[in-house]
C-alpha cells in the first residue's frame, strides 16, 4: 500500500469531518425543510435517526476507511475481502459526484448573494420584489455558471493542496469561524421581539404535522447532513492515524453536524416569525425570506453579509470532501493529484452546468417529473447514501466484524454488551431502515 497523507492531529480530522457533515444541509436545506414539514414533526425524528442510526454508519464509514486506508470502492473492497463490494464504494462515489453537481450551484448562489450584499444590493422589504429578483437571477444561465465555476474553483483550489496543507488547514480556520458567525446571527434573531415563536415552531411537537412524509423527509436529511454514504468519511478516516479513538471522533462529529443543523435553524426560523413571514417557502427562504429579514434589521446589510458568508463556509468545507472523496478515487487508480483534480472539476462542472440551467432554461425539462436539480438532489439523498450506507453496514458488522472490533477498540475500552449493541445496531436496525427508506423512495 503506497504511503498516505495523515492529518496532523485528531481535532485537524474531527474539524474536517464536522466540516464535511456541516454544509449547506444545516443552513440552507434544514430550515426550509422544517418549515415545509410542520417545523417540530420533522425536527424531532431527525435528531432521533442522527443519533441512532446517523451515528452507526458514520462510525461503519470510518472503521472501513481506517481499515482499508484507500477511497471507498478500495477500501470496501479490502474490509469486505471481495471485489463484489466495490459496487456499493463505486455507488458511494457516484453520490458524491453527483451531490457536487447540483451543491455547487447552491454553493454560486451564496457567493452571488454575499458579493450582492456586500455591495448593498438586494437588502429591502418586498418579498415580491426580492422572489422576482431571485428568480431572474436563478434563471440567468450565464450568472448562474459563473457563479457555480467560482465555487467549484474555490473547492478544487483547496483540494489541490492536498490533506494537511489543503483541507485541514481551512478546516481549522473555517469552523469555529463558522460556529462564531452563526452564534452571533442566532442572539441577533432571537433579541427580536416574537423571535420565540420560531423557537417554539422548531421545538414544539405537533402531532398533526406528523406524518410519513416527514418522518422519510428527516431519515434522507439524516444521511445528506452527516455527509453518510458519499464516500467522503471513509476517505477522511484512511488519513487518521492507527491509534485514534473511532467511537470518540464519530461522537464529535455527528454532535457537531447535529449542533449546527440546530443552529442553522435558529439562525433563520425566530427573525422569520419576528417579522411575520412564511417559513414554509421552501428551497428560496435562504435568498427571498431572508433578505427581508435583514432589511427589517438595524445594520441588515452587515448581518446579511455575515449570513451568506456562513453558507460560503459551510458550503466550501463540504464540497472540499466530496471533492477529496472523488480525487481520492482516481488516486487509487494511479492517477496524480494534479491531474485529478483538473479532471473531476470538468467533469462535475459539464453535469454541472445542467443543474444550473434546471432553474433557467431547462425549468421544463423533467424526467420522472422532476428537473435534473431535483432529480439528483431526491436520487443522491433518498437513493444513493442510504444504499452506500447499507454496503458499509453489511461489511462492518456481518462481513468482517473481527476487523470492526479491532477498530472500535483501539485506543478505547468497549464492553462485550456495548460492542453487541454496536453490532446490532450497524448490522440489524440500520439495514431495517434503510431497505425501508429506499423502497418508500422508489
Ligand atoms: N453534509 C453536507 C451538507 O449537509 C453534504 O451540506
Amino acid at each position: 500500500m503506497a504511503s498516505r497523507d495523515l492529518w496532523t492531529s485528531r481535532l485537524g480530522f474531527i474539524l474536517a469531518s464536522a466540516g464535511a457533515a456541516v454544509g449547506l444541509g444545516a443552513i440552507w436545506k434544514f430550515p426550509y425543510m422544517a418549515g415545509t414539514n410542520g417545523g417540530s414533526a420533522f425536527i424531532i425524528p431527525y435528531i432521533l435517526f442522527c443519533f441512532t442510526l446517523g451515528m452507526f454508519l458514520l462510525l461503519a464509514e470510518m472503521v472501513i476507511g481506517r481499515a482499508g486506508r484507500a477511497a471507498s470502492i478500495n477500501s470496501m473492497i479490502r474490509v469486505g475481502r471481495s471485489k463484489f463490494w466495490g459496487i456499493f464504494g463505486t455507488i458511494g462515489i457516484a453520490t458524491g459526484f453527483l451531490i457536487l453537481t447540483f451543491y455547487s450551484t447552491i454553493g454560486g448562489w451564496c457567493v452571488a448573494y454575499a458579493v450582492d450584499a456586500a455591495m448593498g444590493n438586494g437588502i429591502i422589504t418586498d418579498l415580491s420584489e426580492l422572489g422576482t429578483h431571485f428568480n431572474n437571477f436563478a434563471s440567468d444561465p450565464v450568472l448562474g455558471i459563473f457563479y457555480q465555476i467560482v465555487f467549484m474553483v474555490m473547492t478544487a483550489g483547496v483540494v489541490i493542496f492536498g490533506v494537511q496543507a489543503g483541507i485541514e488547514r481551512l478546516a481549522k480556520y473555517l469552523m469555529p469561524t463558522l460556529f462564531i458567525l452563526m452564534i452571533v446571527l442566532i442572539i441577533r434573531g432571537l433579541t427580536l421581539p416574537g423571535a420565540w415563536q420560531g423557537v417554539e415552531f422548531m421545538f414544539s411537537f405537533n402531532w398533526e404535522d406528523f406524518n410519513a412524509d416527514s418522518l422519510f423527509n428527516a431519515m434522507g436529511f439524516c444521511f445528506f447532513s452527516l455527509s453518510v454514504g458519499a464516500g467522503t468519511l471513509i476517505v477522511y478516516a484512511s488519513y487518521l492515524s492507527e491509534d485514534a479513538n473511532l467511537p470518540h471522533s464519530t461522537a464529535w462529529v455527528a454532535f457537531l453536524g447535529i449542533l449546527a443543523a440546530l443552529l442553522g435553524g435558529l439562525m433563520v426560523m425566530p427573525p422569520v416569525f419576528a417579522f411575520g413571514l412564511e417559513p414554509t417557502a421552501g428551497p428560496g427562504l435562504t435568498f427571498v425570506t431572508m433578505p427581508a429579514v435583514f432589511a427589517h434589521m438595524p445594520f441588515g446589510a452587515f448581518f446579511a453579509v455575515l449570513f451568506y458568508v456562513c453558507l460560503i463556509v459551510a458550503a466550501i468545507t463540504s464540497s472540499v470532501s466530496i471533492f477529496e472523496a472523488v480525487v481520492a478515487a482516481m488516486g487509487d487508480l494511479h492517477i496524480s493529484r494534479r491531474t485529478a483534480v483538473p479532471v473531476a472539476f470538468i467533469s462535475i462542472m459539464v453535469i454541472g452546468v445542467f443543474c444550473t440551467m434546471s432553474f433557467g432554461p431547462l425549468a421544463d425539462f423533467k424526467i420522472f417529473g422532476k428537473t435534473v436539480f431535483d432529480l439528483l438532489d431526491y436520487l443522491t439523498s433518498n437513493v444513493g447514501m442510504p444504499l452506500t450506507a447499507l454496503g458499509l453496514a453489511i461489511i462492518s458488522a456481518w462481513v468482517n466484524w473481527p476487523e470492526t472490533r479491532k477498530q472500535l477498540t483501539v485506543s478505547c475500552s468497549l464492553s462485550p454488551a456495548m460492542l453487541t449493541a454496536i453490532r446490532l445496531g450497524i448490522g440489524i436496525v440500520s439495514p431495517i431502515v434503510i431497505i425501508t427508506v429506499v423502497a418508500r423512495s422508489i
